[in-house]
C-alpha cells in the first residue's frame, strides 16, 4: 500500500497552479454519451477518478483519446458514434459512485441501460433514490435488479416538473442530462447550485441544448432532437483551491492560488478563513492567501453550495486542532464524514463527536504519528496535519488521495514543502 511521508514544522510559501475539478469533469465526460458527434474536454485533472470514468466509458464503446498537457492537465476526445453496450458494470461502479452518471445520458440518448447500484463509500450510503424518482417522473420505468438499476424509456423521455426533496448535485446533474434531448419542456426544482453543474450546462449549451436558470434553484430546459461535438474547458477545482489555502493557514504560510476566481466559487469557506486565520488579496488569475498571524476558532456547518463546502470540511478540521480555543463544525451533508477524527487524535488533537456535531478544542501543537487514509478529502487533512506537527508523519492507504488531488507532492514542493511518496 502507497505510503506518504509528511515531514513536520513546515511553511507554506509559493504558488500552486489548480487543475481542473474532478467534480466537473466526471459529469462532463458522461454527457459526451448525448452527442453521436462526441465531446472534447480540456483542462481535466490527470486523477485516477478521471481513469475509471474513461475506462467505464470505453466499457460502453465510446473511444477516448488522452493527451497530457503539462504536469497538470489532460485533454480528453471521446468518439461517441459506436456506443453499442448499455451495461456499467458493479466492477467499475463499485470504485467510484460518480459512475452512476452515465445513467442519465444512457437513457436520453438509448432510451435503455443498465447501471449497477453504486453501493455506499466511507462516507455514508450514499443513495440514489431521487436520481430514479426524477427519472421516472420523466417517464423512465425503472426496475433493480440483481443489484443492477434496470432503466428504459421506449417512447423517450418526457419533459416534466420535478422537485427534488433535499439538494443533491450528482441527482441534478443526472436529470439536467436526461432532460436535454426529453420530448418538451422540464423544470427542476430545489436543484443543487454547485458550480460544477453550471459548468454541465454551459458545456450542454454548446452542444446545442436549450438550459436556463443552471446556479440557482431552478433550472428549466426544453428539450432538442440532438446534441452536436462541442470543445470545453473544465472549471477550475475549488476543492483543490481550498485545500491549499488551509496549508497556508495551518502552516502559518502564504500561497498564490491560480486558476480562477476563486472568492465566487468558495464564498462561505473564505469568510470564515477570514474569521479563522487568513488575509486574502487578489492576484491576477487567482487568489493570495496569506497566514493572519493566529488561527481563531470558528463554528461551521456543511452545507450546499453556496454554503461551507462538506468536501472541505476535513482540511477545516484539521487547521481547527491547533486554534485558540473551542471551535463546533456541524456536518450537515453527509452521516458519516468524521472518520478522520480518530487519525487526527492519533496525532494529539482533543476532539469530540456527538452526532453531525465535532467539537474541536485547539491544542498548543500535533505530533506526527503514523496515520490512515479513510476518504478523499480526509486523506489530505491528515498531510496538513502532518505539515505542521512535531516530527514526521506517515499517511497510508494514500490511494484516496490520487483519486482528488493530482500532483500533490509536485504541487507542494512548487510551494515549498517536502512531502515522499513511498511505494
Ligand atoms: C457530490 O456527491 C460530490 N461528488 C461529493 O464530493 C460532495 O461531497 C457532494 O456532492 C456534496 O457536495 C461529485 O460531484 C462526483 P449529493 P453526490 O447527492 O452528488 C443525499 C468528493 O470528495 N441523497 O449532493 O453523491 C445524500 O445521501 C465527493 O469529491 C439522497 O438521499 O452528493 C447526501 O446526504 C465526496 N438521495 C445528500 O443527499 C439521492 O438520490 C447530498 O448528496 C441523492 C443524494
Amino acid at each position: 500500500m502507497e505510503k506518504i511521508r509528511v515531514y513536520g514544522e513546515q511553511k507554506v510559501n509559493g504558488k500552486v497552479h489548480i487543475s481542473g475539478a474532478k467534480n466537473a469533469a466526471l459529469p462532463l465526460l458522461a454527457a459526451a454519451i448525448l452527442s453521436e458527434e462526441g465531446l472534447t474536454l480540456k483542462n481535466v485533472p490527470p486523477l485516477s477518478d478521471i481513469s475509471t470514468m474513461i475506462a467505464l466509458l470505453e466499457t460502453l464503446g465510446v473511444e477516448c483519446t488522452v493527451s497530457s498537457v503539462g504536469d497538470y492537465s489532460e485533454t480528453v476526445t471521446c468518439k461517441t458514434d459506436s456506443i453499442d453496450n448499455f451495461t456499467a458494470p458493479y466492477t467499475i461502479v463499485k470504485k467510484m459512485r460518480a459512475s452512476i452518471l452515465v445513467l442519465g445520458p444512457l437513457l436520453a440518448r438509448f432510451g435503455h441501460c443498465s447501471v449497477s447500484l453504486p453501493g455506499g463509500c466511507a462516507i455514508g450510503v450514499r443513495p440514489i433514490d431521487l436520481h430514479l424518482k426524477g427519472l421516472m417522473a420523466m417517464g423512465a420505468e425503472v426496475d433493480l435488479k440483481d443489484g443492477y438499476v434496470q432503466a428504459k424509456a421506449q417512447k423517450g423521455l418526457k419533459g416534466t416538473e420535478f422537485e427534488f426533496p433535499i439538494s443533491t448535485v450528482t441527482g441534478t446533474e443526472n436529470l439536467l442530462m436526461a432532460a436535454v434531448m426529453a420530448d418538451g419542456e422540464t423544470v427542476l426544482k430545489n436543484a443543487a447550485r454547485e458550480p460544477e453543474i453550471v459548468d454541465l450546462a454551459n458545456c450542454l449549451k454548446k452542444m446545442g441544448a436549450r438550459i436556463e436558470g443552471e446556479g440557482t434553484s431552478e433550472i428549466r430546459v426544453v428539450g432538442v432532437p440532438r446534441l452536436r461535438h462541442a470543445e470545453h474547458s473544465v472549471l477550475v477545482d475549488r476543492i483543490e483551491a481550498g485545500t491549499y489555502a488551509v496549508a497556508a493557514a495551518i502552516t502559518k504560510g502564504q500561497v498564490d492560488l491560480i486558476g480562477g476566481n476563486f472568492r465566487k466559487l468558495l464564498p462561505t469557506f473564505i469568510e470564515k478563513m477570514e474569521e479563522c486565520s487568513l488575509i486574502f488579496e487578489d492576484i491576477p488569475n487567482g487568489l493570495q492567501a496569506k497566514y493572519a498571524g493566529e488561527i481563531r476558532p470558528i463554528d461551521f456547518q456543511t452545507e450546499p453550495f453556496p454554503g461551507f463546502p462538506t468536501d472541505l470540511q476535513a482540511q477545516t478540521m484539521a487547521l481547527l486542532c491547533l486554534a485558540g480555543g473551542k471551535s463546533v463544525i456541524d456536518e450537515k451533508i453527509w452521516e458519516n464524514r468524521f472518520m478522520h477524527v480518530a487519525e487526527l487524535a492519533r496525532m494529539g488533537a482533543n476532539i469530540s463527536v456527538s452526532g453531525s456535531q465535532a467539537t474541536v478544542c485547539g491544542v498548543d501543537h500535533l505530533v506526527g504519528a503514523p496515520v490512515m487514509a479513510t476518504d478523499l478529502r480526509a486523506s489530505f487533512s491528515l498531510v496538513l496535519a502532518g505539515l505542521a506537527a512535531k516530527g514526521n508523519t506517515l499517511v497510508d492507504r494514500v490511494y484516496h488521495l490520487n483519486r482528488g488531488y493530482c500532483c500533490a507532492e509536485k504541487k507542494l514542493a512548487d510551494c515549498g514543502v517536502r512531502v515522499d511518496r513511498i511505494k
